[in-house]
């Protein structure tokens, strides 16, 4: 059974930071309390021409080319997203065709911002089966569209930002090691965005109502994440068979810093085995994990064959881990600069948009 590696890894940020006192100009709320109750000092927010997959492109370029992979080899891509550029086509089609990935299939995963865990998962698993060998996985939001401004509760969280890896087959043991899915929508009232789907399609009233505005029970949904991240990292563990003294590094998702202290005080280790760099962008949902693990990798944190368990939770509710142990890229020959292609990706969209309406009307005077 082929081994799922991570071989390749990328972020991306909007450029325009938005920080406490700049948010302190728009609702009642100020620097201090917002980083004593949550450790987030700034955030970055999407210009208007800006959408997750303009993000998650950026981020699968650098992905693909650090695992040395051209993106006519990927055979699949899923994007996780709590922010979809659309109910459907999938933002993940949308990268799809920006990257020319002519090979691969393409989906949308919902899973809120324990969406990037499940997806890793779900590429792993496909990559573990033998059905596929590359596979693109993707975090993307554009969050800040779906925040009410005038709500201190929400507003001040939620950051812009897209994270993605390559996940590559193996026979070398590594890679992706166990994981485990949960959900509980007992809770799914407690962290929602209710209007825009189709038991609140758009109207005035949704709209008068502020139904597409994230919504949040912020202390449930506090005390639910205090007990999970726990409870989640002992079960992936034990799935692996490891323990926790041969971790080197958990990555959880930066939603809170006062979570993170709680579930690092849960399993009885000190902060610094913690990634955190949720200081500089919120919570980007589901882009937290791998923008966290891109930062920590670039900054020399996390080396080849460290061990790591990376958790999510939220909306749903759900929650989640992976267990994986880092190998870095593939060895391969040749330097694919998957940036330079996209010249031609977008020459080959513009190409197969104009097949098709010349088959439009060839079909068209056939009838
Ligand atoms: N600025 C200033 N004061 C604020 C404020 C803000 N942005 N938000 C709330 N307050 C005030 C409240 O009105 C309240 O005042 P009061 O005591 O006079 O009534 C006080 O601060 C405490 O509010 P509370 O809601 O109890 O704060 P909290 O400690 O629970 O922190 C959250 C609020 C939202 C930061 C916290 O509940 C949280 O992080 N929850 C989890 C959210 C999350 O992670 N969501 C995403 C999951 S993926």
């Amino acid at each position: 059974m082929p081994y799922a590696h991570i071989t390749g890894w990328g972020m991306s940020v909007p450029e325009q930071v938005l920080t406490n006192d700049d948010i302190s100009k728009i609702v009642d709320t100020n620097d201090t309390w917002i980083r004593e109750r949550t450790g987030i000092q700034e955030r970055h927010i999407a210009r208007a021409d800006q959408f997750p997959s303009t993000l998650g492109y950026e981020a699968s370029v650098k992905a693909l080319k650090i695992a040395n992979l051209h993106p006519r080899d990927l055979d699949l891509i899923i994007c996780s997203s709590s922010s979809p550029e659309y109910i459907f086509p999938a933002t993940a089609c949308l990268i799809q065709d920006q990257l020319g990935a002519t090979k691969a299939g393409a989906f949308d995963l919902l899973a809120a911002c324990t969406g990037f865990i499940y997806a890793l998962n779900m590429g792993a698993q496909a990559i573990r089966s033998g059905s596929v060998k590359n596979v693109l996985v993707i975090g993307a939001e554009t969050l800040s569209r779906f925040l009410n401004w005038k709500d201190r509760n929400t507003c001040i969280l939620f950051g812009d930002g897209a994270g993605a890896f390559v996940l590559q087959a193996s026979d070398q043991p590594g890679g992706v090691l166990s994981a485990v899915m949960h959900s509980d929508g007992s809770g799914a009232d407690l962290l929602t965005i209710a209007g825009g789907g189709s038991r609140h399609p758009s109207t005035e009233a949704t709209i008068q109502e502020g139904k597409h505005y994230v919504q949040m029970e912020g202390k449930e949904v506090f005390r639910f994440a205090t007990r999970v991240m726990a409870s989640a990292t002992h079960e992936v563990l034990a799935c692996a068979g490891l323990t926790l003294d041969q971790i080197q590094w958990i990555v959880p998702h930066q939603a809170n810093i006062r979570i993170i202290e709680a579930a690092a005080r849960g399993l009885k280790l000190p902060m610094d085995r913690f990634i955190v760099n949720l200081q500089h962008y919120g919570n980007t949902s589901t882009a937290s994990v791998p923008i966290a693990m891109v930062e920590a990798l670039e900054k020399g944190q996390i080396k080849p064959g460290d061990k790591i368990v990376m958790i999510g939770f939220g909306g749903g509710l759900t929650w989640g881990a992976v267990a994986a142990e880092w190998t870095g890229p593939i060895p391969s020959k040749g330097h694919v600069r998957p940036e330079r292609y996209r010249l031609f990706a977008r020459l080959r969209s513009l190409v197969r948009r104009g097949l098709r309406f010349i088959e439009g009307l060839l079909y068209r005077r056939e009838l």
